[in-house]
């Protein structure tokens, strides 16, 4: 066994796949941000780990609302655009990044389009988020794609042999396959 730096042991516990997390501010501005530290908690209760300088915490904190977004590798470059830069900087983050927004559930949240799974989310315990940016949350909605999900055994099987997971840096994993993506 090869010992390597504690500083790396997030590396070897990839986890869940990569998620966006979408909110909206109080004041009605949409932002979208990208996620590789989140895991269940309970079969409709889910743990995301967020910077407490980020926009997205601030209006989870203020809306108490989000919705969870859980793309194909195929969007790895959206992941990595709305991954980049903060709503407070840019404004709508859809359109800054050029990323198509649609609303699919009643709480007025703009996600991004073409998602495999959507979860619309209740923030549980304010006080944890805003000392530890530890978000954990109730699931109101769950829709997924249909063709990637077994309807027969209840499972997103197929869905998660395109799910993205963070490796390092730009270098996300899907199936067999690494792939570096260039920033911006
Ligand atoms: C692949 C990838 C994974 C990320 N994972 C996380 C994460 O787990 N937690 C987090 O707080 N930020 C994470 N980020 C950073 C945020 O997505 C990024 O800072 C974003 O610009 C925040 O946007 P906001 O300020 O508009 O909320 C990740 C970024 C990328 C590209």
């Amino acid at each position: 066994m090869l010992r390597i730096s504690n500083e790396f042991a997030y590396r070897v516990m990839t986890g869940g796949p990569i998620i966006m997390v979408a909110s909206k501010s109080k004041d009605g501005v949409n932002d979208v941000m990208t996620c590789a530290w989140n895991c269940p908690f309970a079969s409709d209760e889910m743990l995301v780990v967020l910077d407490l300088g980020h926009t997205t915490t601030q209006n989870i904190i203020d809306t108490k609302k989000l919705v969870i977004c859980i793309a194909s590798i195929d969007m790895a470059n959206t992941m990595l655009a709305v991954g980049n830069v903060h709503a407070r900087d840019c404004g709508d983050k859809f359109i800054a990044t050029n990323t198509k927004g649609v609303e699919i559930f009643e709480n007025n949240i703009v996600v991004p389009q073409g998602c495999m799974a959507y979860m619309d989310c209740s923030l549980i315990n304010e006080t944890m988020l805003k000392e530890t940016g530890i978000c954990h949350v109730k699931v109101n909605n769950v829709f997924v794609d249909e063709k990637y999900w077994d309807k027969a055994n209840n499972h997103f099987g197929e869905g998660m042999k395109y799910t993205a997971h963070h490796v390092c840096e730009a270098t996300l994993i899907s199936g067999n396959t690494i792939t570096s993506f260039h920033r911006g």
